[in-house]
């Protein structure tokens, strides 16, 4: 049922906590939005489940080993080099291959130009990435990681710097990928992100988990207005001021 059991999960950087005792559970199909300050560890808590961070205690368990695509924060690219949009996408492959030297295999063209038009971005197959958009980038990037066709997406702040327009694009083609994926989002999209998310996750080196996202939401609506929104009922209210968890005047900003 989950697809992915993180159970008191704690990771140093040397003297450095940046997760402490972390327990979340992700079932298969949900959307989950990540969110909370900037240096709260949310890179960190996604690089643990990737195993590119190993845990200084606990464990992060992924259901059958399933495979999972990665959209990493600040991808660097050097977007004057004379690369196309379908060779962005098949590099996707090629980090499993290890090869690097093999020629792409006729059905891994096949694939990334399925993918390609299942995505949408058919016209922009052969444009040079130097020609892209921001959120045409971002969406090729996206292609790149879903080419080995992962069960568990995972996007570190896919959507920032992009325009209105660009980030509903992104998070309508995350709600369909969604369909028979697990997709983790980290966001600073608080506006825009609720409406696309099953569950949401509040991290500043402890993780608040939310069942219902809409409180999380209410939470912080709260917490930057200093009043609650009109549909929050009293005992929520209350209920936050018991459990809840001040953040200092600087992560109120960032949020
Ligand atoms: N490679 C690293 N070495 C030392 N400290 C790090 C490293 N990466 C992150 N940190 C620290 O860990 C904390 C969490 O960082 P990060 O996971 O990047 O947070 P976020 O993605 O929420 O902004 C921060 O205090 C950051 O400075
Ligand atoms: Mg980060």
């Amino acid at each position: 049922m989950y697809d992915i059991n993180i159970e008191n999960l704690s990771v140093y950087y040397g003297p450095v906590c940046a997760l402490q005792n972390i327990n979340l559970k992700v079932k298969s199909n949900e959307i989950l939005g990540i969110m909370g300050p900037n240096g709260g560890g949310k890179t960190t808590l996604l690089k643990t489940i990737l195993k590119i961070i190993k845990p200084t205690e606990g464990k992060v368990s992924i259901k059958g080993d399933s495979s999972i695509g990665y959209v990493p924060q600040f991808t660097v690219f050097n977007r004057s080099f004379p690369i196309n949009v379908l060779d962005v996408v098949l590099m996707g492959k090629l980090s499993r291959k290890i090869k690097w030297f093999q020629k792409y295999s006729f059905k891994d063209k096949k694939d990334a130009e399925e993918l390609i038009n299942k995505l949408g971005l058919l016209e922009l197959k052969n444009r040079q990435i130097g020609q892209l958009s921001g959120g045409q980038l971002q969406k090729v990037l996206i292609a790149r990681a879903l080419i080995t066709d992962p069960k568990i997406l995972i996007l570190d702040e896919p959507t920032a710097n992009l325009d209105t327009k660009a980030k509903k694009e992104i998070h309508e083609m995350l709600k369909k990928l969604s369909e028979n994926k697990t997709i983790l989002i980290v966001t600073h999209e608080m506006k825009d992100i609720f409406p696309y998310i099953d569950t949401a996750a509040y991290v500043n080196k402890t993780l608040h988990y939310y069942e219902n996202p809409q409180k999380l939401k209410s939470e912080i609506f709260e917490k930057t207005y200093g009043y609650s929104i009109g549909t929050i009922n009293k005992e929520k209210v209350i209920d936050k001021k018991i459990t809840g968890h001040k953040e200092d005047e600087d992560d109120q900003r960032i949020i």
